[in-house]
């Protein structure tokens, strides 16, 4: 009830903000114009809208010429605010000059629908094709590069991103997910919409890579082009989406990619840090198991750079995104213990890429082997994670 509260406070606020920037009934040619860069933006009328669901952007300061596009999907009990500020995405829109769009689940709870037909099915009217009208609409106001549209989630989003890649593979170049399970495992078979699959939440849907693909292929029947490769993170400890569902979500797209999945690439341990373990079986399906890591896996903010092509080392051979020594970044989005107690419009606290040895919120600060900055900026303190983990929070 507080979030919910608190949701409705941040959408006539930032409403109100919007709506007192410049007169409200302007063409669509205009909105652009009306979302100011450098803080997270609502967004009433991206289109048509069939789940009313709600559409948050971040435009950076330091936007591209030709910006890309990250979609970044909150979890249950999240909201679109709750994951610009909980998540590095914003931070690194700043870097990368990309934009990143937020959309708000409409259901009590907020978790996505990921259950009913129609939001298993492209163009359908459900929850995804909400999401995928905003993303047409954002590449319509903006010069977006129509290569670099990304999708990513955490739980109940990382399910999304799933639904997303198998309804819209069109849309999205790649997609990187935290604690998922495969495209149409929460399906209903009452049809309803926003349904939790308790058989699939305890790993109890398992099928061969050919059935999960075909789940997938039938999402949007009659495609041949192009799909999003696929980054899967799990935790091995999982007792909210079991463990189990990375294995299935990996079949469904090896099967999608025409992978064996009984024979992966490559598997490499302690990659992309110790305790993780990537299993690569091909150029667009990579999996990373966390082992003791529960629901859910933090984001890896500088890994979703690398395999999104932002950060240029593209780990498309199946290297271990994050390696090497540039820091990766990393936070976390755990379960429903996050709230947000202010309506903060403020991106972050450090500015992104300021020098001096010092490093911004989000950014990686210590742990074993770690030879980069300690320092956080001003107003963050540099927090043990685990052993080879810390970061200015
Ligand atoms: C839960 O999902 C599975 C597929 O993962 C499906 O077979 C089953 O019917 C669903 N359960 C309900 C109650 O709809």
């Amino acid at each position: 009830m507080k979030g919910s509260i608190f949701s409705l406070l941040t959408s006539l606020f930032l409403f109100l903000s919007l709506s007192t920037a410049s007169p409200v009934g302007q063409d669509a040619g205009n909105l652009a114009k009306r979302v100011s860069a450098g803080s997270l933006q609502q967004v009433t009328n991206y289109g048509s809208n069939p789940s009313g669901t709600k559409m948050y952007i971040y435009v950076p300061r330091k936007l591209a010429s030709s910006p890309g596009v990250v979609v970044a999907i909150h979890y249950c009990t999240g909201t679109a605010q709750a994951y610009y500020t909980g998540s590095p995405y914003a931070q690194l829109a700043e870097q990368y000059g990309f934009i990143v769009i937020y959309p708000e689940s409409p259901y009590s709870g907020t978790c996505w629908d990921v259950s009913s037909k129609a939001a298993l099915t492209h163009n359908g009217g459900g929850d995804s094709n909400s999401i995928a009208n905003m993303v047409t609409w954002t590449t319509q106001q903006y010069k977006v590069d129509t290569s670099k549209i990304f999708v990513t989630g955490s739980s109940s989003g990382a399910m999304m991103t799933n639904v997303m890649a198998a309804t819209y593979p069109e849309l999205f170049k790649a997609a990187s997910l935290y604690n998922g399970v495969p495209a149409g495992c929460f399906y209903s078979a009452a049809n309803q919409a926003d349904a939790w699959n308790s058989t699939c939440a305890q790993g109890k849907s398992i099928t061969t890579p050919q059935h999960w693909g075909d789940i997938a292929r039938a999402m949007y029947p009659g495609y041949t082009g192009s799909r999003p490769r696929m980054q899967i993170y799990h935790g091995s400890v999982d007792t909210t989406l079991y463990p189990e569902n990375y294995q299935e979500t990996c079949k469904q797209w090896a099967n999608i990619f025409g992978y064996n999945y009984n024979a992966p690439q490559s598997t490499k341990n302690n990659s992309p840090q110790s305790g993780y373990t990537t299993t690569t079986w091909g150029p667009n399906v990579q999996g990373i198991l966390a082992s003791g890591v529960g629901h859910t896996v933090p984001i890896h903010g500088s890994g979703d750079m690398d395999w999104f092509g932002f950060s240029g080392s593209g780990s498309s051979n199946g290297g271990s995104p994050g390696s090497g020594s540039s820091p990766s970044t990393t936070t976390s989005t755990n379960g429903g213990s996050q709230t947000t107690t202010s309506v903060s419009t403020q991106p972050t606290g450090g500015s992104p890429g300021s020098g001096g040895g010092t490093v911004p919120q989000w950014g990686q600060c210590g742990g074993n082997g770690w030879t980069g900055p300690t320092q956080c900026a001003a107003g963050f303190t540099c927090t043990v994670s685990n052993p080879w983990y810390s970061q200015c929070l």
